[in-house]
């Protein structure tokens, strides 16, 4: 068990102007749990890494105190933290490995390695023996055993941040009860979730973090949102009950701008046919492992299908055969992992690469780029470095990027995932400003409320097998 205590405690990271957390003074008892909510950028995952231990004194400046057990987090294990990525904290190919590496790693002596290994996996509720290929896991499997991995350390505080963010439904259900099953009493939790109501039943208490620094709300969650919704609404936090505007088509959608007839990939995409239109968001669900991203990347151009037809923009050759220059201009691609995409060192520079490889004039990238980080709330961020934006906000400059050439097709993996309220709202209206433009937008997602406010249309894709496959880099990236 931990108690976590911060004493005007405040966080800036090397090379940032403002402070990523600020004048936070708060009291975690022992064994409590609690729920971490904040706007996107607000310093909920650099709270987290403190707690870990996980800002070395070089990489920023600090202000205040921070304790774990009234020690420097830096000094001792006392903390597990699980981020979002499930297949990031997978290293070893055998999952028993996987949950053994870490207690080889902390000195743990060999004789309680295995039995602490298969009392995790248990808890976790693992369905597998300890020799099962980490490679062939689904997501919500990957991050069972990754969580696995972080309760066999036995650690006094658990630190989640947005443990379910790649998982479909059920995978995210299969985690918090995993969570809770785990967590017992000497156990001292904090999970970051943007969606409060599926982790509200995790917790005894919400501390709301406010944007400028400091606390905006503390307390039992039915108190917190009760006394303050509206204002925590407006601030970008999911208040549970809170209407979003919808936003359907009012025109009808125009010719095809791509057909798939019978397409599809190896074991990863089951034969599909599908027809995007042009003045539509089609959106593509199902559950992990079914081939949604391969999908996507098919629709892009950027993977070859192995059989079937397809035929985009009249154009007699398919996409993944098009020139770079072609393909940039009709198609604009956003994968399910951002971090693969960035390709400068500075947010603004990010956004400009595209609209200048298409030769448009300077003064117009730059008005492109104005806007686009206006609208995405990413102004302040324009001289960042992309790899150092939080998860929410790399989210919204990887969708800018695709934004910038103004492609007539868009085709978006997960475009709203990590983002608060707010910044929803900001990238739900801009979707579905380019739809009722005349652009055609096909986005995976496992968000239903981007479904209910957005979607014209819904392709369900199947689990193609029991059997997820590994996953794959694209073949190639846009120019
Ligand atoms: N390694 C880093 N270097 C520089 N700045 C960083 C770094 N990590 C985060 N930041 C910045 O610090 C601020 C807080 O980021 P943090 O990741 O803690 O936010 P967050 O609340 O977790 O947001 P999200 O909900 O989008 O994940 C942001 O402005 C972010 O750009
Ligand atoms: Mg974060």
């Amino acid at each position: 068990m931990a108690e976590v205590v911060l004493q005007g405690f405040g966080w800036r990271h090397a090379g940032r102007r403002a402070w990523a957390v600020r004048g936070l003074d708060l009291h975690i008892q022992r064994g409590e749990r609690v729920l971490l909510l904040g706007p996107s950028g607000a310093g909920k995952s650099t709270l987290l890494a403190a707690l870990a231990g996980l800002l070395p004194e070089d990489s920023g400046e600090s202000e205040g105190t921070v304790t774990v057990d009234g020690r420097d987090p830096r000094d001792r294990d006392r903390a597990g933290l699980l981020f979002q990525d499930p297949q990031t904290q997978l290293v070893m190919a055998r999952s028993g490995d996987d949950v053994a590496f870490g207690l080889e790693n902390r000195g743990v002596p060999a004789g309680e390695i295995w039995p602490r290994v298969s009392d995790a996996l248990d808890r976790v509720g693992f369905p597998y023996p300890i020799t099962r290929q980490t490679h062939a896991l689904s997501g919500g499997e990957a991050q069972r055993l990754a969580l696995a991995g972080i309760l066999a350390l036995q650690p006094g505080l658990l630190l989640l941040d947005e443990p379910t963010a790649n998982l479909d439904p059920a995978g995210g259900d299969l985690i918090r009860a995993a969570v809770a099953r785990s967590c017992d009493r000497d156990t001292t939790l904090i999970v970051v979730e943007h969606r409060v109501e599926q982790a509200s039943p995790l917790v005894d208490r919400v501390v709301v973090l406010a944007p400028g620094g400091g606390v905006a709300a503390d307390g039992a969650p039915e108190v917190v949102f009760a006394g303050h919704g509206p204002a925590l609404a407006e601030q970008g936090v999911w208040v549970p009950g809170y209407p979003l505007p919808p936003h359907r088509a009012v025109a009808p959608p125009a010719d095809p701008l791509v057909r798939t007839e019978h397409v599809s990939v190896g074991h990863r995409l089951p034969p599909t046919d599908l027809d995007v239109r042009a003045g539509e968001v089609l959106a593509v669900t199902g559950p992990n492992g079914a081939g949604k991203s391969t999908l996507a990347l098919v629709l892009g151009g950027l993977l070859a299908p192995t059989s079937g037809r397809m035929s985009a923009f009249g154009d007699p050759k398919p996409p993944h055969r098009w020139r770079a220059a072609t393909l940039t201009q009709r198609i604009g691609s956003v994968f399910q992992s951002p971090e693969h995409q960035f390709v400068t060192g500075r947010v603004a520079d990010e956004l400009a690469v595209g609209p200048r490889r298409l030769g448009r004039p300077a003064a117009e990238v730059t008005a492109i780029v104005a806007e686009l980080l206006e609208r995405l709330r990413l102004t302040a961020l324009a001289r960042a470095n992309p790899y150092t934006l939080s998860g929410g906000e790399a989210r919204r400059l990887s969708v800018a990027t695709a934004l910038a050439t103004r492609p007539r097709l868009l085709v978006l993996d997960e475009p709203t995932f990590g983002q608060d309220r707010r910044t929803w709202i900001g990238l739900v209206e801009l979707l579905a400003q380019l739809r009722d433009d005349g652009h055609g937008i096909v986005a995976v997602t496992h968000d239903d409320a981007f479904v209910t406010a957005l979607a014209d249309r819904v392709h369900d894709l199947a689990p193609t097998s029991a059997e997820p496959l590994p996953r794959r880099r694209p073949d190639r990236r846009p120019a």
